[in-house]
């Protein structure tokens, strides 16, 4: 256990698509740090993945999140952190993209955040009236969310929501006086995480990259450091959102991107 004094020693944490790139290491990262992880995602629980529990649990629905409630209430009776990592994306133009997916995309990545609000909020304050700063929630937005690059729009405009939606729990919080710190998170993108490899294969088959290499070295070409970032460094960021570190901050635009442009 290491750093048993920023409140994370203890700490209840819940990490959403904790199978994924960032997920994964950012359920070490809170392990490390002495928390006790809940992980949750579609599937089974990956092996080796650094969790105290595992919870199949679609984000879009609102029975998952009753049941993830439940659960937590009856093993721990609180929650600290909640990170709302999980989130999918759609590559297409604005033309091509069907109601379906674009409804999709919002399910999983903005309306996953409002039903993570309502169904833990009683475990939330629990824990935030206990902890220095309180409760942390850390909503996982994109640099999309702030610039479009194109032929993602349900994505885009979704993290857009997401930093909105963020904003508005935070100012809430404050004025109902409930000790709870929401902060919007923004990845850079990294050539070897998950949805990161994933737009670059859709890019490539629409013809809107000629390859791989070419779409890789662009998106390290953009950033100041000249280079990918490592998932821990991603998670560092959560890591410290969680902690109470970060007491101070809430409503806030954490970004981890390495100064792209
Ligand atoms: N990797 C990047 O470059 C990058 C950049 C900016 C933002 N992000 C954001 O970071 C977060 C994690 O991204 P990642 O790169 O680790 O992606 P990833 O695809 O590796 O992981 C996402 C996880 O979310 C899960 N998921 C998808 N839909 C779900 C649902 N309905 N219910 C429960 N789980 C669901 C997936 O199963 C997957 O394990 C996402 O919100 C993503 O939008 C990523």
């Amino acid at each position: 256990m290491q750093n048993g004094n920023d409140g994370l020693a203890d700490a209840i944490a819940l990490v959403t698509g904790a199978a994924g790139g960032i997920g994964t290491a950012t359920c070490a990262a809170l392990t490390r740090a002495g928390a006790i992880v809940i992980g949750s995602d579609l599937g089974e629980c990956p092996p080796n993945l650094q969790v105290a529990k595992w919870m199949r649990h679609n984000v879009s629905s609102p029975e998952d999140w009753g049941a993830v409630r439940s659960a937590i209430e009856q093993d721990y009776g609180r929650l600290d952190c909640l990170v709302n990592n999980a989130g999918t994306i759609v590559i297409g133009s604005i033309e091509e993209t069907s109601l379906a997916d674009w409804r999709r995309v919002f399910h999983t990545n903005v309306e996953s955040v409002l039903l993570s609000l309502q169904a833990l909020l009683p475990l939330l304050r629990i824990a935030g009236e206990g902890r220095r700063g309180g409760a942390s929630v850390v909503n996982v937005s994109s640099p999309a969310g702030m610039r479009p690059r194109g032929f993602s729009s349900a994505y885009s405009a979704s993290k857009a929501a997401v930093t909105s939606l963020t904003r508005s729990a935070s100012k809430e919080y404050g004025r109902l006086g409930y000790p709870i710190r929401a902060n919007a998170f923004y990845p850079g993108g990294s050539n070897r995480l998950g949805m990161a490899s994933t737009v670059h294969a859709r890019y490539i088959e629409l013809g809107l990259a000629p390859s791989q290499a070419q779409q890789e070295a662009a998106a390290i070409a953009v950033t100041s450091l000249k280079r990918n970032c490592e998932p821990e460094e991603l998670a560092a960021g959560i890591r410290f959102l969680c902690s109470t570190a970060s007491s101070y901050m809430t409503g806030t635009d954490f970004i981890v991107d390495g100064g792209a442009a």
